[in-house]
């Protein structure tokens, strides 16, 4: 990688980048495995501070999504009962899956304040983009 510009720094730019471009992006963050424990842990973020640094597979959207490896919209979370709440000011929530060489190794996930906020384009996009960031990793 970049001495000048490292991976870390490149994932916080995106969540910055994302934040500002989109105003419904209440939240924006990464979370990748952890090693080869089945659990997530919290990498770059744009947003509240959330007390779920750490999820276990299969817990809320994010666990969901490290076990189906597919995208997850959700229009609205009070229609889900496995979902972990971060603010009560979150509607709406999507997290995409970071997939390397077929391993599911990671998401990004947003949080919206705005009650089914996320189109069709933005789920395209947010898959193109999983899809270049898998390669920086
Ligand atoms: N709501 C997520 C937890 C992460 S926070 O949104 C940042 C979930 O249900 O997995």
């Amino acid at each position: 990688e970049s001495p000048h510009f490292p991976t870390e720094e490149k994932l916080q730019k995106i969540c910055h980048l994302l934040d500002q471009e989109i105003h419904y992006f209440n939240w924006t963050g990464f979370y990748f495995r952890n090693g080869d424990k089945d659990e997530l842990i919290l990498g770059p973020y744009v947003g509240a501070e959330t007390d779920h640094t750490v999820i276990p597979f299969g817990k809320g959207i994010c666990g969901q999504v490290a076990v189906s490896g597919e995208t997850f919209v959700v229009p609205d979370v009070h229609d889900q009962d496995n979902y972990l709440s971060c603010s009560i000011d979150t509607k709406a929530e999507i997290v995409v899956p970071i997939i390397k060489d077929g391993e599911n190794i990671g998401q990004i996930d947003i949080d919206s304040h705005k009650l089914d906020p996320f189109t069709a384009e933005d789920r395209e996009m947010l898959e193109w983009l999983c899809a270049e960031v898998a390669k920086i990793l």
